[in-house]
């Protein structure tokens, strides 16, 4: 087991850094409070690596979080860790390809080291992992992490193949010990799973089926992350939309956004991902009741064909969609919407992907995720026989993704001589400037006479002057007249 060094109030985790109070990142060589004695302790330490999404990465925070309480300490390294722990993703193949390539770079330096796969890829492929990675000891899929502390015991034991696959929990994961790793923004999971069944899509196999949490249990979290000094929360949940309050309170997602909206001290409520099935007008209501709930819509609509969807098994026709596109068009707030889109979905035919297209230029979405389709195990579309060519599907995104950069770079020339207000959350040494992100969940860099690392997490408006296909860029907004104009 690695040794560590750690001050007498215990205050030094890692080889070369302490864990810094507040933020928890591990910061300098020597205990800044210069504690007189220095003790060198025999420390168990951790390195995670986070694949996927924004639920893998929320995850992890609470996996991190977990094993700090069961007295780990986080490294920078793989080299310099006992346990080394991959959260990993199988949402499409190529993700699941990297886990493994990079469980083999790990191979040879792994010696010694207990290596964990955790997630999604760990849920779906299971005991066939530690064939195809015998140096692989731990396998446990999101369902299972309430029971980490149980597994750790058990590695702990010698035990070299410990498995978490159960979906054994009614209940989200929820650890008071989670490690945000911003110190600004924290992500709050208010519903697990997913039970829909799209004919592409893994998940339903890889994160068990719905689990929502009470709605009195998500504000108290709310309102302890607004009371530590966060001043902006997403909502995260496969289905976001899908909530529904298992408690007598039976709060619907409309009401619990409307409720977390009010807390003292929140200034941006974000959530995704929406499903359209479930997306229903109460929810652009109370986006229109609050200036805190952001101008931002995620709401993956994945093909333009009735057909395609109807063989995708996505509960909804291409008129239903954009009946939600609608309300959210006439809306109050500048509401942007943002969207998924697979290509080459087998049977999808030349005529069908134009359908998509035209509803590419019909909603003129603000930003799109474009996937080329992939074949996953267990699904329903592996059935479908009529399978679209590989360069013909490489064709379509290609398509798909001229013409958004197209629409966007137009949108964005729109809004030069406009101001947003951003929040700051970093700082591009290179070109000198401050990283913004606006409500619309656009990145809006910009220059300002200060570089005081303050700025970081406060709010500011911006004069946007420039636009690109994927971001804007602009000067702070220091002059008093313009500040008026915003706030009339
Ligand atoms: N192939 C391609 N894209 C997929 N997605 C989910 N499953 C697949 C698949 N098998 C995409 C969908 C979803 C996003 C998170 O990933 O567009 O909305
Ligand atoms: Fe997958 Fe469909 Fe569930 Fe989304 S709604 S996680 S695409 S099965």
């Amino acid at each position: 087991m690695p040794t560590i060094f750690a001050c007498h109030e215990n205050r030094n985790l890692g080889k070369h850094g302490w864990l810094h109070p507040v933020s928890k990142r591990l910061l300098y060589r020597a205990c800044p409070a210069l504690h007189s004695t220095m003790v060198s302790v025999p420390v168990k330490t951790f390195y995670i690596e986070t694949f996927g999404c924004q639920m893998n990465a929320h995850d992890s925070e609470k996996v991190v979080g977990t094993l700090l309480q069961q007295g780990f300490a986080q490294v920078a390294t793989p080299d310099e860790a006992s346990h080394l722990f991959y959260n990993t993703c199988s949402i499409r193949d190529k993700a699941e390809q990297k886990v493994f390539h990079r469980l083999d770079t790990f191979k040879r330096s792994a010696k010694g080291k207990i290596i964990a796969v955790l997630g999604c890829g760990a849920q779906q492929e299971g005991e066939k992992i530690f064939e195809r990675a015998p140096h692989v000891s731990l396998v446990a899929g999101s369902a299972s992490y309430a029971r980490l502390p149980e597994m750790l015991i058990q590695l702990e034991a010698g035990n070299k193949r410990v498995l978490g696959l159960a979906f054994d929990r009614d209940e989200a994961f929820e650890t008071p010990y989670t490690r945000r790793d911003n110190p600004h923004r924290a992500f709050l999971t208010i519903i697990e799973g997913c039970d829909k069944s799209c004919a592409y899509c893994v998940v339903p196999f890889t994160r068990g089926p719905e689990r929502s949490r009470t709605g009195a249990n998500v504000m108290e979290e709310a309102r302890r992350l607004a009371g530590e000094g966060y001043t902006e929360i997403t909502l995260l949940g496969q289905n976001v939309n899908s909530y529904q309050d298992p408690s007598p309170a039976g709060w619907d997602f409309a009401t619990l956004l409307a409720r977390v909206g009010e807390i003292p001290g929140l200034r941006r409520v974000r959530f995704t991902t929406s499903h359209p099935r479930d997306f229903v007008k109460p929810i652009i209501d109370a986006i229109e009741a609050d200036e805190r709930l952001c101008n931002h819509v995620h709401l993956p609509v994945q093909s333009g064909s009735t057909r395609v969807l109807k063989a995708m098994q996505r509960l909804y026709t291409r008129d239903e969609y954009m009946r939600r596109i609608d309300w959210m068009k006439q809306s109050r707030r500048p509401l942007a919407i943002t969207t998924d889109i697979i290509v080459g979905f087998p049977g999808e035919t030349e005529s069908e992907f134009e359908e998509t297209m035209q509803l590419l230029d019909e909603v003129q979405f603000d930003a799109i995720f474009g996937f080329k389709y992939s074949q996953r195990p267990n699904t329903a579309a592996l059935k479908i026989q009529d399978k679209v060519p590989e360069e013909e599907i490489t064709r379509r995104l290609s398509a798909v993704q001229e013409k958004q950069r197209a629409i966007q770079l137009r949108k964005h020339g729109e809004m030069i001589g406009g101001i947003e207000e951003v929040l700051i959350e970093g700082r591009n040494h290179a070109t000198q400037q401050w990283i913004g992100r606006t409500s619309q969940n656009r990145t809006l860099n910009f220059t300002h006479t200060s570089d005081d690392p303050a700025l970081l997490g406060t709010y500011m408006p911006v004069r946007i002057t420039r636009a690109g296909p994927n971001s804007l860029a602009g000067e702070a907004c220091l002059n008093l007249d313009l500040l008026q104009q915003i706030s009339a």
